[in-house]
């Protein structure tokens, strides 16, 4: 240890009682914000610190305190979230009811034995079973999303004893060595190559491609397990399938013998305007990913869910995929209370509501703005704004920001910046965000040096799609 035990323990005891406490003084807040950038700077990484100057040039904004659609800094500054934990806040931030479950198990078991059986991983499996599309029954319980990925190419591997698999260029599936095969973008992966070996990616969208592939590797003798996608990327910058592509991809998958992998982790749990977005077309997936707001924002969890016929070699050696933490008490008495907020409270529907207002709002803008906004697109409240390069994004980020919206680009861009609220977020915020954002593209205008546009915001570009 490189300081005493007392020393230790005077440290651990003051941040201890600050957490104890409702109201801080100005003296504490002041510690808080400082100890924060020098211990990212110092030990977390100080990367953090200059990619999230993106947000904020002069006030460094600490988070500390969240409720509903908004969250406040250390310093009492109030932020409407249209980023939503990027999925993981789908049911607002500390919904009452979820945290009332958590609260009530947590003063009873948190974490399992680990050997004997733990009733609520029984039940939310079941749950599952009983919310899921089509035959999908059997279900293994995560901490993250990418664990559920990688439990669900093993499972590939497992079913079919074949070894090859194929995503999507600009998906996104995780960063942990399986995943991170499946993640197609280069940044992420170049340095770590060669990763698990036989994932092969094929541009989003395009069936006639995948087709080609599958059919190749079938000629030449490598197989492939499984197709693994996005129903609507997100990180890639929320692109949404043609229509049709699912079930295309589901009828080839049927042709080659191959799995359907859908990973909902980003769009499931009603984001997109369905429980599932792929009930939006149709497609019952072989094996579900689902991961981010499973939780209901409050506990990590995740899963990955198959049927009866794929699930049989795990069943003689249950201990093949285990997991010390997945499905722990906590996280299923908030996934459980997740799914019935969804539910009762008609989430989807809102999102559908909301999202279609939001969506056309948007897209008002965009035809305001065409050398700003060039695009907007999405489905529910699961939308991307698109601009014309990575600066221009970052400087609306930045004025959304600095006028209290917090939104973000997609990973390492902001070419893209996303929008997914809570699904809770009422029609007055969203209105206001439209007026932040009015006037942020003002400014932008202004600050640029680029002419008025005259307004034309009647009417849809033809860019924006869906
Ligand atoms: C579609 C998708 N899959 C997988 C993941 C990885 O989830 P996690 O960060 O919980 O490991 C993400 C995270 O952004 C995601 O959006």
């Amino acid at each position: 240890m490189k300081k005493s035990i007392e020393e230790i323990l005077e440290d651990t005891r003051r941040v201890l009682d600050i957490i104890q406490k409702t109201e801080l003084t100005d003296e504490e807040k002041v510690w808080i914000s400082e100890s924060a950038v020098s211990n990212f700077n110092d030990y977390v990484n100080p990367g953090f610190l200059k990619y999230r100057k993106s947000v904020s040039n002069d006030y460094t904004a600490v988070e500390w305190s969240d409720h509903g659609c908004r969250f406040l800094d250390m310093h009492g500054r109030s932020y409407i979230d249209c980023l939503g934990g990027y999925g993981t806040l789908n049911m607002g931030h500390r919904h009452p009811n979820i945290v009332a479950a958590v609260k009530a198990q947590l003063d009873r078991q948190a974490i399992h034995s680990q050997e004997l059986l733990d009733p609520l991983r029984g039940i939310l499996s079941k749950l599952l079973a009983d919310i899921t599309p089509g035959d999908l029954q059997y279900s293994f319980l995560t901490s993250s999303g990418t664990e559920a990925v990688e439990g669900a190419l093993k499972l590939a591997r497992l079913h079919t004893g074949r070894r090859n698999y194929i995503a999507a260029v600009d998906g996104f599936h995780g960063k942990s060595m399986g995943s991170l095969g499946a993640t197609a973008k280069a940044e992420f992966r170049r340095a770590f190559l060669p990763l698990v070996p036989a994932f092969h990616h094929v541009p989003f969208g395009d069936l006639s491609m995948l087709e080609k592939t599958l059919w190749s590797l079938d000629k030449v003798g490598e197989e492939v397990a499984a197709v693994v996608l996005e129903p609507i990327q997100g990180e890639g910058g929320v692109n949404l399938p043609p229509d049709g592509y699912l079930k295309g991809v589901r009828a080839l998958c049927n042709r080659y013998g191959c799995l359907l992998i859908l990973d909902e982790i980003q769009t499931g749990m009603g984001r997109t305007g369905k429980l599932w977005a792929s009930e939006h077309w149709g497609v019952v997936p072989d094996i579900l990913c689902i991961g981010k707001s499973f939780g209901g924002g409050i506990m990590p969890a995740g899963a990955f869910m198959s049927n009866a016929t794929i699930w049989q070699k795990m069943i003689p050696n249950p201990f093949l995929h285990s997991s010390t933490f997945g499905g722990n008490p906590l996280a299923c008495a908030a996934a459980i209370a997740a799914i019935h907020v969804t539910l009762s409270e008609n989430l989807p529907e809102k999102a559908a509501v909301t999202g279609a207002h939001f969506l056309k709002e948007l897209q008002q803008l965009s035809c305001a703005f065409p050398d700003i906004l060039v695009a907007v697109r999405g489905k529910g409240l699961m939308i991307g704004m698109e601009f014309p390069d990575d600066d221009i994004g970052f400087e609306v980020a930045r004025g959304l920001y600095d006028r209290g919206v917090l939104v973000a680009g997609t990973m390492l861009n902001a070419q893209v910046i996303r929008i997914e609220p809570p699904l809770t977020i009422p029609l007055d915020d969203v209105n206001r965000v439209v007026e932040i954002l009015h006037e942020t593209l003002l400014a932008v205008q202004a600050g640029r040096g680029m002419p008025a546009s005259s307004s034309k915001r009647s009417v849809p570009r033809k860019k924006n799609k869906q």
